[in-house]
């Protein structure tokens, strides 16, 4: 049975990560709305990877004889600058989630919960990938800056992404 306090927190982390979801589902009508169709499905892809998130934790917490309290997901922000606005607001929410991650893993230390423990790890390196993801997107839009055509190619490049649903333990 998991305890009361890793319990909160991790329903805490749901919340977190499906306000991720929706933070992104917007994102991604915003680039649909500026015609940038790759960057949009970039983002809706996005949206399928933090609710999988989401549910691996809610999930985890069941498997665990606690209880999954589903808590209101605040309006996420509609307007952007940029493209390059949109993914630095990108970076500073996953260094956000990082935070809320390692957070996470401190009460499970302090909660002596092994099991907990070992099931955010998982998260860590996930964290890892979104930010290196994030920034590399950063770097190429900054070489970019107001050219349409190479703006184009890398909306190209993203159209490509597809969500690979990751094999659950
Ligand atoms: Fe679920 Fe992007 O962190």
């Amino acid at each position: 049975m998991i305890s009361k306090t890793m319990e909160n927190a991790l329903n805490k982390q749901i919340n977190e990560e499906l306000f991720s979801a929706y933070l992104y589902l917007s994102m991604a009508a915003y680039f649909e709305e500026i015609g940038l169709k790759g960057f949009s499905n970039w983002m809706r892809v996005q949206y399928e990877e933090e609710t999988f998130h989401a549910m691996k934790i809610y999930d985890y917490l069941l498997s665990r004889g606690g209880k999954v309290v589903l808590q209101a997901i605040k309006e996420p922000q509609k307007n952007w600058e940029s493209p390059l606005d949109v993914f630095k607001a990108t970076l500073k929410h996953e260094q956000h989630i990082t935070k809320c991650i390692n957070d996470l893993i401190d009460i499970a230390e302090k909660e002596h919960d092994r099991a907990t423990f070992n099931f955010l790890q998982w998260y860590i390196d996930e964290q890892v990938e979104e930010e290196a993801n994030d920034e590399e997107i950063i770097r190429k839009l900054e070489l970019i800056k107001d050219n349409p055509n190479a703006l184009f190619m890398l909306d190209r490049e993203l159209a490509s992404r597809v969500f690979n649903k990751p094999t659950l333990k």
